[in-house]
C-alpha cells in the first residue's frame, strides 16, 4: 500500500524529481539544442539590426520578460524551510486525521514565515504581524494550518478584510509608507472599526517585533473542530510554541537592523538550518467539548478573542523541526499555496464569519497568482499521496490523463476514479446542526471588544508596558490628522485610562474624557486574577 509506505523523506523524494543541476552540463535553449554563443545576438551585418530569425535571442528574452508573477495581496515577503512533525502520542479519541494516530509516526512539513503588510523587497524587522503557514503532507492529502504569531485578528467578519488591508497597506496616493503602520488611513480604520482594540494592544506589543522566526508562536486563531471517527466534535485551537521560547527585538534594535540588515529574519533562519541547529516547535492544542460552547464571556468563534489559557489548557501533542532550505526561493516559497480549506478527515470548520471568508479567498487568489487552475501541480505544492480526479486541460496542465473518460458519474470506465465512503477516508463535513434567519448582521456575543485587551494590558509587566506606550506614542505620533490621533487616545482610554492619558500628552492631543472599562468576567480564573497568561519575552 503506497500510503503505509509514506514516511518523512517522501515529499524530498518527490521533489528529487524535479531538481536540475546545471553543474557540468551544456547549455541547451528550450527544445534541448545545444547553444554556440549565448553573447551576441543574430544580426545581419556585424553593426546590423538583430535579426527575427534568432530564436535562441527570443527564448531568453521572452523568458526573462515573462518572470515575474504577481505578489501576494497580503504576506507578499516570506521566507520558508522544510521539516518534519512528529506526534507524541494518539490522538485517535479526538481526531480521526491520519497523521495525528500513531505516536513517534513523522510527516513532512513545509514552513512558510512573513509578514503581512510589506511588499516582496521590504525589511524583515517590521512592526508587523507574522504569518505561520505550515502544510503537512500527510497520507491523507495536504492539511494546511495557515496560521499567525498573534492569536487573535483585527475583524471578525471576513467581508472587512479588503477594507483592513486597504487601510493597512501604504496609501495609494503616494505609496508610503512602505511596511509600517505608521501612518493616518491605518489608524482611521482602528479608531472606526473598534472590534480591532484587542488585536491593537498585541500589535503595539513587543510580539509584532519578533527577534526571530525560530522565536516566535504561532496560532490558528480560529476553532476549528476536531471530529473522530465515531463521529464526536470537539472544538479545537491551535498553537506552536518555539522551544527556544518567545523573543522579542526592542523598538530601536528593529530599526537599526531594518537598515543595516532587511534580511535579518530570513537570514536568521536560513543560517540556523545550514549549521544543523535546527528550529523546533511544539504542536499545542485547546479542545473545549462543544456542551461548553456558550460558557464563556465571550464567543469561541470570535477571531478577536483567544481561549485563556489558564480556563482551557494547551495539550502538547507533538513537534515540527525544520531542517532543510529550500533549494529554489522561487520554486517552493513564492509557489508554495497555502489555503485554510485544505483539511483530512478528523479536521473541519466551524462558523467563525473570519474563518469562513477566508474558505473563499485563499483558491481565488491563488487563481491569478499562479496563473490558473494547476497550481496544485507545482512540485511544492503535490500531496505526497495519490491524487485522481476529472480535472482536465487549464494553463500549464502537467498531467496527462489517460483514456477518455473524465466525468463522475460514468459506466465506459466503471465509474472511477470511484468516491470513498468515511470508513474508506473519504472527508465526509461534519453534519453540524444549523437554524435560524438569513440576516446580515453581527451576533451581539460578538459586541465585547475591549475586556480581552484590558486582560492583555494588566498581564504586561512595566517594561512591556512601558514598550507598548512608546510604540502607540511612535506610530500615532506620525499620523498628520490630529482628528485621527484623538479618536485613537479616546478610543484606548478604554483599555487604560493612564496609558491613553500618557499617550495623548505625547502625540500633542488632548486627554481622553472616558473611562476605562471594568472587567467582570464570569469565569472565575480570569476575574480573580484580571490578567491572561501571557508568555513572557
Ligand atoms: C495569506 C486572505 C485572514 C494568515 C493570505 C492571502 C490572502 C489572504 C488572499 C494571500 C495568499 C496567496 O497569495 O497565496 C485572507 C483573508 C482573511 C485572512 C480574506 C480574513 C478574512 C487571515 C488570518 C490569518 C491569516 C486570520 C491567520 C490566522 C495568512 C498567512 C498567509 C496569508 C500566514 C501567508 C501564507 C503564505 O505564507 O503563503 N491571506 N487572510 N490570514 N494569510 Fe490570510
Amino acid at each position: 500500500n503506497q500510503r503505509e509506505n509514506l514516511d518523512e523523506n517522501a515529499k524530498d523524494q518527490q521533489l528529487e524529481q524535479f531538481r536540475v543541476d546545471n553543474d557540468g552540463k551544456k547549455m541547451t535553449t528550450n527544445q534541448g539544442l545545444k547553444v554556440s554563443n549565448d553573447e551576441d545576438s543574430l544580426k545581419a551585418g556585424i553593426r546590423g539590426p538583430t535579426i527575427m530569425e534568432d530564436f535562441h535571442f527570443r527564448e531568453k528574452i521572452t523568458h526573462f520578460d515573462h518572470e515575474r508573477i504577481p505578489e501576494r495581496v497580503v504576506h507578499a515577503r516570506g521566507f520558508a524551510a522544510h521539516g518534519e512533525f512528529e506526534l507524541y502520542e494518539s490522538m485517535t479519541d479526538y481526531t480521526r486525521a491520519s497523521f495525528l494516530q500513531d505516536p513517534k509516526k513523522k510527516t513532512p512539513v513545509f514552513v512558510r514565515f512573513s509578514t503581512v503588510v510589506g511588499s516582496l523587497g521590504s525589511m524583515d524587522t517590521a512592526r508587523d504581524v507574522r504569518g505561520f503557514a505550515t502544510k503537512f503532507y500527510t497520507d491523507e492529502g495536504n492539511y494546511d494550518l495557515v496560521g499567525n504569531n498573534i492569536p487573535v485578528f483585527f475583524i471578525q467578519d471576513a467581508i472587512k478584510f479588503p477594507d483592513l488591508i486597504h487601510a493597512v497597506k501604504p496609501e495609494p496616493h503616494n505609496e508610503m509608507p512602505q511596511a509600517a503602520s505608521a501612518h493616518d488611513t491605518f489608524w482611521d480604520f482602528v479608531a472606526n472599526n473598534q472590534e480591532i482594540a484587542h488585536m491593537i494592544m498585541w500589535h503595539m506589543s513587543d510580539r509584532a517585533i519578533p527577534r526571530s522566526f525560530r522565536m516566535m508562536e504561532g496560532f490558528g486563531v480560529h476553532a476549528f473542530r476536531f471530529v473522530n471517527d465515531k463521529g464526536k466534535s470537539r472544538f479545537v485551537k491551535f498553537h506552536w510554541k518555539p522551544v527556544l521560547g518567545v523573543h522579542s527585538l526592542v523598538w530601536d534594535e528593529a530599526q537599526i537592523i531594518a537598515g543595516k540588515d532587511p534580511d535579518f529574519q530570513r537570514r536568521d533562519l536560513w543560517e540556523s538550518i545550514e549549521i544543523g541547529d535546527y528550529p523546533e516547535y511544539e504542536l499545542g492544542v485547546q479542545m473545549l467539548e462543544p456542551e461548553d460552547e456558550f460558557k464563556f464571556d465571550f464567543d469561541i468563534l470570535d477571531a478577536t478573542k483567544l481561549w485563556p489559557e489558564e480556563i482551557v489548557p494547551v495539550k502538547k501533542i507533538g513537534k515540527m523541526t525544520l531542517n532543510r532550505n529550500v533549494d529554489n526561493v522561487f520554486a517552493e516559497t513564492e509557489q508554495v499555496a497555502f489555503h485554510p480549506g485544505n483539511v483530512v478527515p478528523g479536521i473541519d470548520f466551524t462558523n467563525d464569519p473570519l474563518l469562513q471568508g477566508r474558505l473563499f479567498s485563499y483558491l481565488d487568489t491563488q487563481l491569478i497568482r499562479l496563473g490558473g487552475p494547476n497550481f496544485s501541480e507545482i512540485p511544492i505544492n503535490r500531496p505526497v499521496c495519490p491524487f485522481h480526479n476529472n480535472q482536465r486541460n487549464g494553463f500549464s496542465r502537467q498531467t496527462i490523463n489517460v483514456g477518455r473518460v473524465s466525468y463522475h458519474k460514468n459506466s465506459l470506465a466503471n465509474n472511477t476514479p470511484s468516491t470513498s465512503t468515511a470508513r474508506e477516508g473519504g472527508f465526509v463535513h461534519y453534519e453540524e446542526k444549523v437554524e435560524g434567519r438569513i440576516t446580515r448582521a453581527r451576533s451581539k456575543s460578538f459586541d465585547n471588544h475591549f475586556s480581552q485587551a484590558r486582560l492583555f494590558w494588566n498581564s504586561m509587566s512595566p517594561p512591556e508596558k512601558q514598550h507598548i506606550i512608546d510604540a502607540f506614542s511612535f506610530e500615532v505620533g506620525k499620523v498628520k490628522s490630529k482628528s485621527v490621533r484623538q479618536q485613537v487616545v479616546d478610543m484606548f482610554v478604554r483599555v487604560d485610562k493612564a496609558m491613553a492619558t500618557t499617550v495623548a500628552d505625547n502625540i500633542g492631543v488632548n486627554r481622553p474624557k472616558g473611562e476605562q472599562i471594568n472587567v467582570t468576567l464570569s469565569s472565575p480564573a480570569l476575574s480573580q486574577a484580571n490578567t491572561i497568561k501571557v508568555p513572557q519575552t
